[in-house]
């Protein structure tokens, strides 16, 4: 009989010892159950920003920080990033299994037909100026979904939770393509059942009524591998807040659109435009010197944007990808001296060669590339992180239908550390 593995903990104030039982999953670290922190010794545990917390079980994606390798439901995304698409990749995550064809069609047939947005939510965008970010107006739609759908969002009903699932992967481009239309004055463009997922984004985005649009099968074939790379990357902070908001049996609707709120931060998802941002601020290689002198000044609040990962201490795996699809797409479409990835490129080979860098497994993340295949499409930088949404939304409801699914599952409710002023009692105004 195999040992029970367990952790002591002696607390040397009371010399109390307690074991905490370890628990094994497929691939990674052991997690230790420490809910016996509290309830033997009365501590609860210290970890800001979740450094070394599991939050959940989860079977859907896994990282190894150290190897630089990336798998969803046990496919290495090198695999699904060459054979397979971004539908696909959806159907895997939501189910944990590659479908077979009548699978697939099913799937797709369910996703194509839940593309249109109902016609009220058009006004909703007239409530933002032009100029309004494309992430707020996410945001705002997304959750306005929350206010439709009354008859099939009863969250304990599996149907209505895999109803509510394809309706927010299939509405996602036609909501994000509406953002850019507002933004550039232009009508919005209906979905087309005869076009793919990808296909379809660009249409909606790029077709206008007074000519043919053809969709360009390699921006098609380019944003398809960049939705499969962003589909889903375990507990991330935008992940983690649908999870926390989900956990309370919320509106699945208004869960994600907590998520879309989360991944706009900079230091997130947000990483893809201010990496542009970055690179336009930079200019030349010339300054690259003085730019990774700031990022590593401790004074300077700069830093690389697209570079360092709280779990990758190896180079980004989906960061490889995209760097090789840049170089394919450029090519492709007669552009392979883009001076800003020249610049890119540039700025990854100084940076890796300094020891501030090195030292802290400082790489290139997923969005230190992504922004300039998305400018080379035509995807204005203040669309990157929408796009971003996009493909995370496969991930965010797969997680999501997985936590709620789970018959454990309870609320999230953090502790704390208190270091506030102690008790005391109130003073009258003239005491004070
Ligand atoms: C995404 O979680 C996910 O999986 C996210 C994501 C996903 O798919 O969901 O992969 C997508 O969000 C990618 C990350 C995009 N963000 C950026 O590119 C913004 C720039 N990078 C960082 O701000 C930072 O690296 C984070 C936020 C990504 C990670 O932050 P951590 O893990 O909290 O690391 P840290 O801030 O504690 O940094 C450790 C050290 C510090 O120096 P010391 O205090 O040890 O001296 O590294 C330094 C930091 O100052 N550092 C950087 C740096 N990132 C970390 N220094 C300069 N430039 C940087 N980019």
């Amino acid at each position: 009989m195999t040992k029970r593995e367990t952790v002591t903990v002696t607390d040397n104030v009371t010399g109390k010892s307690i074991e905490l039982p370890i628990q094994r999953g497929t691939h990674g670290p052991g997690a230790v159950d420490i809910t016996g922190l509290y309830r033997e010794l009365g501590y609860v545990s210290f970890d800001p920003g979740f450094v070394a917390t599991a939050s959940c079980r989860s079977s859907i994606t896994y990282i190894d920080g150290e190897q630089g390798q990336l798998l969803y439901r046990g496919y290495p995304i090198e695999q699904l990033a060459a054979k397979s698409s971004f539908l696909e990749v959806a159907y895997l995550m939501l189910y944990g299994e590659l479908p077979h064809q009548g699978e697939m069609d099913t799937f797709v047939n369910s996703i194509t037909r839940h593309t249109m947005i109902n016609e009220s939510l058009k006004s909703f965008y007239r409530g933002f100026n032009h100029d309004a970010h494309p992430m707020a107006i996410m945001v705002g739609v997304v959750g306005s979904l929350s206010a439709f759908y009354h008859g099939s969002t009863d969250i304990r009903n599996p149907v209505h939770r895999e109803i509510a699932a394809h309706r927010l992967i299939a509405k996602m481009p036609t909501i994000a393509a509406a953002c850019y239309k507002h933004s550039v004055g232009e009508p919005f463009v209906y979905p087309k059942n005869s076009l793919g997922y990808c296909g379809n984004l660009l249409n909606m985005m790029f077709s206008v009524p007074c000519e043919e649009y053809d969709v360009d099968p390699i921006a098609k074939k380019a944003l398809d591998l960049i939705f499969i790379l962003h589909a889903d990357h375990e507990q991330n902070a935008s992940t983690s807040t649908i999870r926390l908001a989900g956990s309370s049996a919320a509106n699945p609707f208004a869960c994600v659109a907590s998520g879309i709120a989360a991944l706009w931060g900079p230091a997130h998802g947000g990483a893809n435009e201010a990496v542009l941002h970055m690179l336009g601020e930079i200019g030349d290689v010339s300054n690259i010197p003085k730019y990774i002198a700031k990022a590593k000044d401790k004074n300077d609040p700069f830093r690389l944007m697209g570079f360092g990962h709280r779990i990758y201490r190896n180079f980004d795996p989906r960061a490889t990808l995209i760097r090789t699809m840049c170089h394919e797409v450029l090519a492709k479409l007669g552009n392979d001296k883009d001076p800003l990835f020249e610049l890119a490129l540039r700025l990854e080979e100084v940076a890796l060669q300094d020891d501030y860098f090195k030292e802290r497994n400082l790489y290139p993340n997923v969005d230190f590339y992504s922004g300039i295949i998305y400018k080379v499409l035509g995807i204005p930088t203040n669309m990157f992180t929408v796009m971003f949404a996009i493909a995370r939304t496969v991930g965010w409801v797969s997680q999501w239908m997985e936590m709620i699914g789970d018959p454990q599952q309870r609320i999230a409710r953090p502790r704390q550390l208190y270091q506030g002023a102690a008790r005391r009692d109130y003073r009258e105004m003239s005491g004070r």
